[in-house]
């Protein structure tokens, strides 16, 4: 299975694909990680395995629709079969999305649907929720809404900030992802309108 991976910042769930792949718990090749932010950590955690790189910021393009045609395009070229949004904070326009049915692949640090969008962990605690989460979804064109492939729970305590409780999530999240993807690439994942089985 080759995946291509874009991330926006610090790349952790990024480096934990990479770590599932040493230890042989993934089965998976990277073919490039792909940033919209020159400065972001994920660029140089791949670049140091060797992995291909490259940056499609956003300042380069007039519009969105020029700038999700011109990632479009560069991952066509290389032709994975899964895309995974590791902590990739731009929107993708349904131009996009539709050339990718059911190939894209996003996580999100909360238990969907609550706590779409930004800051999903700081929506929580000030929710005051006692259990959050994180999902693993396929992307479609709606913000964080396509069909949930696996979750994890994770108890929120009483005293958690948004920084406390991301770090909780995060742990699950590193291993949610990796475990997600080897799913996909066994073909165990069958989607059925909004709902997914796993066989
Ligand atoms: C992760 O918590 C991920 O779930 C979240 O950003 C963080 C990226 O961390 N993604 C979103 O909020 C997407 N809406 P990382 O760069 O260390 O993987």
């Amino acid at each position: 299975m080759r995946l291509v991976v874009l991330a926006s910042g610090r790349g952790s769930n990024l480096q934990a694909i990479m770590d599932a792949i040493d230890r042989g718990d993934l089965n998976a090749e990277i073919a490039m990680v792909i940033s919209d932010n020159p400065e972001a950590k994920a660029l140089a955690r791949a670049a140091g395995r060797g992995i291909a790189t490259e940056v499609v910021a956003a300042k380069n393009f007039q519009s969105r629709q020029e700038y999700d045609r011109a990632l479009a395009k560069l991952i066509r070229d290389i032709g994975p079969d899964y895309i995974v949004l590791a902590g990739f904070m731009r929107l993708l326009g349904p131009e996009f999305i539709k050339q990718f049915p059911n190939r894209i692949v996003n996580i999100h640090p909360s238990l969907l649907p609550a706590f779409p969008g930004l800051e999903a962990q700081r929506q929580a605690v000030e929710y005051g929720v006692k259990i959050s989460g994180c999902t693993v979804h396929f992307v479609d064109e709606g913000m964080d809404t396509g069909p949930v492939i696996a979750q994890r729970a994770v108890p929120v305590a009483e005293d958690d900030t948004a920084e406390t409780l991301a770090q909780r999530i995060l742990k699950e999240e590193h291993k949610l992802l990796p475990a997600v993807l080897q799913l996909l690439g066994e073909g165990r994942v069958t989607v059925t309108g909004r709902r997914v089985k796993i066989t």
